[in-house]
């Protein structure tokens, strides 16, 4: 590990124990699960997959376990769509809400457990007259529409796995993963609606398709209206297809370890990683933490992720976890400033929102905006805060606490990835003394150690975040590269899960996450490698060569920022770094588009030719430089410090 751990800028004291009338109402008020845990934790987990779940058949083991690779819950049988939705209905909760979805435009609709039971029925059916099989890989490129969990759990249903590709991802991001599936069926709507516009999520699929050969049809849901191109015999309407299907598709008995689904993440290459989740473990995870961590009462509250389905915390918290324990939910479509920078209060004070969790980077945006934008709407209903994506800045937590919290919802600062499916780390709103900007301790059931370079188990101070136990909704691999599995995760420190973050244990034992330690940058709480932007770059005809950082930003965490060495005829203009940006953009998505393209005549880089990003860090933060003696040319970081002085950079 040849890059520090990121530096603690905080020492952080204040310490806020959960309010007493919280607790007096809160599911567990003392530490009666951890002690359980920790007393039995396989005990424990089969105490929980026992009591969420309905099981057609109970497992016989609760782990097997040979590193990396663990089963839980071996030989149960079960399927995720009939807990989500049958159960409820059977129960009869079939007029309970499921989802009150609001569209950016101002529509909505409100859909019960019986109403979503049905349409996910027609559509599984659909799904079958296409062909998809138990087992297939089936694409969904989405906007934010209930007809998205719609198609998620169809598949679940029949036991398909499904790969969600965030709409705002480019069409060749789309192809590659894709192609990497080997998906026989993609999902999409003409388009969705953000900032008051039409995203071309069909345009884009057309495009992407030119480029994979595995897809033999395509399910376009009407969302926008646009026009768009058809191409007969491939593509589907939605609705002509639910519309003449059937209602009755019993659910399959799946096995614990079937797979769920596969979810596309960065990792330290340029080649995204399609992350593996079965089907027993994960949903026992999400369902008991989505349970305990946002303390749900389901036959009261309104629960509200304002995240994308498109990322992991989508899946687990607005589909798998929420549905399977019968809440009700707020669903939107749309950006929080269209059409007012009121947008989100406006919802929770409209829909009596008792649970909002969304990310730091948001939060930073509503700071931005003014504390005059909550004040326009009564928030009273809030009683639990969430936060999750990334490390959450002390200020940003206070300001949460006092002008969204109103000072007396506990806050729970959720620190999990894709790879671990479900909660890890983070506080119990009722048990919990939480400090700003730290995510606690481990999750019931879940143990996690800090541990230096060497490996060693660090008590108190700083060093890389590891998982010495495996836990029921891991990840069960690569899709396609198990090498890379056993290589990313578990190599590192024998023995342990690395999760690529740094983090430091305090004196009362309090875990603080301190950032990706790994050429991962973390802009708006999302993943993005280095090498993948790096890539992109490179692929534009001007560009010889490239190397990117995440340089600290106020409101995204982290700004990409893009060192380009030009190829030998190209002259550097603020036409062509716009033009690099835009290619960035168009190859991965708005999202990877760097802040600056900055033209340098040379890249700082080891005598063995690695580039050393810690220093393009530091001069991107205006820090002093690193230690310098593994860098070949000193004179190479002079030239860029002058560069940017010189203000090549733009914004
Ligand atoms: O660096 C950590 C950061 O987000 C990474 C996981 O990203 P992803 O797989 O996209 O999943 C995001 C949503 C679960 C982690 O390695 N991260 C996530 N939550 C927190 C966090 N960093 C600090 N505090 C958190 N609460």
């Amino acid at each position: 590990m040849s890059e520090p751990t990121i530096e603690n800028y905080y020492t952080e004291n204040r310490v806020f124990p959960p309010p007493p009338e919280f607790q007096a109402q809160a599911l567990v008020s003392d530490n009666s699960l951890y002690e359980e845990a920790a007393a039995d934790r396989l005990g424990f987990w089969a105490r929980q997959a026992r009591e969420l779940i309905t099981w057609y058949r109970d497992f016989d083991t609760v782990l097997e376990w040979e590193l990396p690779y663990a089963k839980w819950f071996v030989g149960g049988k079960l399927n995720v769509s009939y807990n989500c939705l049958d159960r409820h209905v059977e129960a009869g909760r079939g007029d309970k809400v499921a989802y009150h979805w609001e569209g950016e435009p101002g529509d909505t609709r409100t859909i019960t457990y019986a109403e979503l039971l049905s349409e996910v029925s027609r559509f599984a059916n659909s799904l079958k007259s296409l062909g998809v099989n138990r087992g297939d890989r089936v694409a969904i490129y989405m906007p934010m529409i209930p007809e998205l969990p719609v198609a998620m759990l169809a598949c679940a249903r029949i036991g398909a796995v499904h790969s969600v590709v965030f709409g705002g991802f480019s069409p060749d991001a789309l192809a590659d993963r894709i192609n990497d599936a080997e998906a026989k069926v993609l999902i999409t709507a003409d388009g969705g609606f953000r900032r008051g516009s039409p995203s071309p999520l069909k345009a884009n699929c057309d495009v992407a398709l030119a480029n994979t050969s595995s897809i033999t049809g395509v399910v376009v849901v009407r969302r926008t209206e646009q026009d768009i191109d058809w191409t007969e015999g491939r593509d589907h309407w939605y609705h002509d297809l639910i519309d003449g299907a059937s209602e009755d598709c019993p659910p399959e008995e799946m096995d614990s370890e079937d797979l769920l689904y596969l979810l596309y993440t960065s990792g330290t290459t340029a080649k995204p990683k399609g992350i593996m989740h079965t089907t027993g473990g994960y949903l026992t995870q999400v369902a008991f933490s989505h349970k305990y961590v946002f303390d749900l009462h389901p036959d009261t509250d309104v629960y509200w992720c304002a995240a994308d389905i498109g990322w992991v915390t989508g899946h687990s918290y607005i589909v798998y976890g929420p549905l399977n324990n019968g809440c009700t939910q707020v669903m939107y479509e749309g950006t929080p400033d269209t059409p007012g920078r009121d947008r989100l209060w406006d919802i929770v004070e409209r829909y009596g929102v008792t649970q909002l969790y969304t990310a730091p980077t948001a939060i930073r945006t509503f700071m931005k905006w003014g504390e005059q934008e909550p004040a326009k709407h009564d928030l009273s209903s809030l009683r639990v805060l969430g936060t999750v994506g990334e490390p959450i800045n002390p200020e940003a937590w206070m300001w949460y606490h006092e002008y969204i919290g109103g000072g007396r919802c506990p806050i729970v600062d959720t620190w999990w990835q894709t790879e671990t499916g479900g909660h890890m780390i983070t506080p119990l709103p009722g048990v919990t003394a939480t400090k700003p900007g730290s995510a606690t301790f481990p999750l019931p059931g879940t143990t996690a150690e800090v541990v230096d370079d060497a490996g060693n188990r660090v008590d108190v101070g700083g060093g890389y975040l590891t998982i010495t136990e495996p836990w029921p909704s891991m990840l069960r691999g690569i899709w396609g590269d198990p090498e890379r599995y056993m290589e990313t995760y578990w190599s590192e420190y024998p023995g342990r899960y690395f999760a690529g973050d740094g983090a430091k244990i305090d004196e009362d034992g309090y875990i603080w996450i301190l950032g990706r330690v790994d050429d991962v940058m973390n802009v708006s709480g999302h993943r993005i490698s280095t090498a993948e932007v790096e890539s992109a770059l490179v692929d534009h005809p001007a560009v010889a060569e490239a190397a990117v950082v995440g340089a600290a930003d106020a409101t995204t965490g982290q700004a990409i920022i893009a060192y380009v060495i030009l190829r030998g005829t190209a002259t550097t203009s603020d036409e062509l770094r716009e033009e690099i940006r835009q290619h960035v953009s168009k190859k991965l998505g708005p999202i990877a588009r760097p802040r600056v393209v900055i033209v340098v005549p040379d890249l700082p880089k080891t005598r063995s030719g690695k580039i050393m990003r810690r220093l393009l860090r530091d001069v991107a933060e205006g820090r002093a430089l690193g230690d310098t003696t593994t860098l070949a040319d000193e004179s190479v970081v002079e030239e860029i410090r002058r560069r940017e002085a010189e203000g090549t950079a733009e914004d």
